[in-house]
């Protein structure tokens, strides 16, 4: 009898507990997306409470990059830095803004360390398991890059791809993936940050290297050197905020905002900022987390 009541509370444990893992005790089916901004307001989860902790890589300009200001002084901007002001205050959030190379921001929003990544992030389908994606808040391309006294080397794509050829794009980025896939013989060079790739491409020590169009033209600005070659073709077109995942209060209340600096004209005056303060002095150098 003991035997018997002992086995169906065994019984009764396990299949709490399965059911525990089951998707309907755990998904979170709230139609945040239906909500307004006052709704979410009170509903949001961050790392640490009233602050929306955010992670950058700023070698990317207009994006995110150091602009040096009238004191000499680097500061981080961009219109993602913008962006992510608009969004904290939107959520009514102080924002807190951590620099650091692009593979590790995916990192630690996977770890639940930042609520946020705003980074240029494409929306590959291969990140999904890490990142939930807001709403596309820019769209630009992909560009195979070289210099002018390279540029009559390469009349198509298909001639980067050859071994004699060191050819670069960012470690952990959708445009070290481009290289493999359009110059797989070449010699594939991933470095962390594109502000390297940029001076290795002067340096000569690079041939060419895969970068955002934009990307690409803003330093073209800077270092006429460089030649914008070839547009590269890539699916998923579009910048989006990466958000740490199953946060579904948090998703909604970005794509509000970024849906409202859409609207009120806010988005463009960030992007034209940017290429404004790109033009002029920046920081291209290694900076610590302070700056
Ligand atoms: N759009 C590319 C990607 O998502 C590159 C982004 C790089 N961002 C940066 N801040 N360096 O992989």
């Amino acid at each position: 009898m003991k035997k018997w009541i002992v086995l169906t509370l065994a019984l009764a444990l396990a299949l709490s507990l399965f059911a525990g893992c089951g998707k309907g005790a755990d998904a979170d089916e709230t139609d945040y997306a239906s909500m307004s901004i006052e709704e979410l307001k009170p509903l949001l989860k961050t790392v640490t409470d009233g602050k929306l902790t955010v992670a950058t890589s700023p070698d990317f300009a207009p994006y995110e990059f150091y602009s040096i200001d009238e004191n000499e002084n680097p500061t981080l901007v961009g219109f993602d830095i913008a962006l992510a002001q608009y969004i904290a205050d939107y959520l009514g959030l102080e924002l807190e803004i951590i620099p650091m190379d692009f593979d590790g921001t995916l990192s630690e929003l996977s770890a639940k360390k930042v609520d946020l990544v705003l980074s240029g992030y494409s929306p590959d389908p291969t990140r999904e398991d890490k990142m939930d994606f807001s709403d596309i808040y820019y769209v630009g391309g992909q560009s195979f890059v070289t210099v002018q006294d390279k540029a009559d080397s390469f009349s198509t794509l298909a001639d980067a791809n050859k071994a004699e050829y060191q050819i670069g794009a960012q470690l952990g980025s959708i445009q070290a993936d481009l290289a493999k896939e359009n110059t797989p013989d070449a010699d594939i060079v991933e470095l962390s940050k594109v502000t390297d790739i940029i001076a290795e491409l002067l340096s000569g020590k690079l041939d060419g290297a895969f970068i955002e169009t934009v990307v690409a033209e803003a330093y073209a600005k800077n270092y006429p050197e460089l030649c914008v070659k070839f547009d590269v073709p890539y699916e998923q077109e579009g910048s989006v905020v990466g958000v740490s995942k199953g946060n579904g209060a948090l998703l909604a209340a970005v794509n509000l905002a970024i849906a409202a600096a859409k609207e009120d004209g806010s988005m463009d005056e960030f992007v034209a900022e940017a290429n404004t303060l790109a033009e002029g002095n920046t920081y291209e150098g290694l900076l610590d987390n302070q700056g």
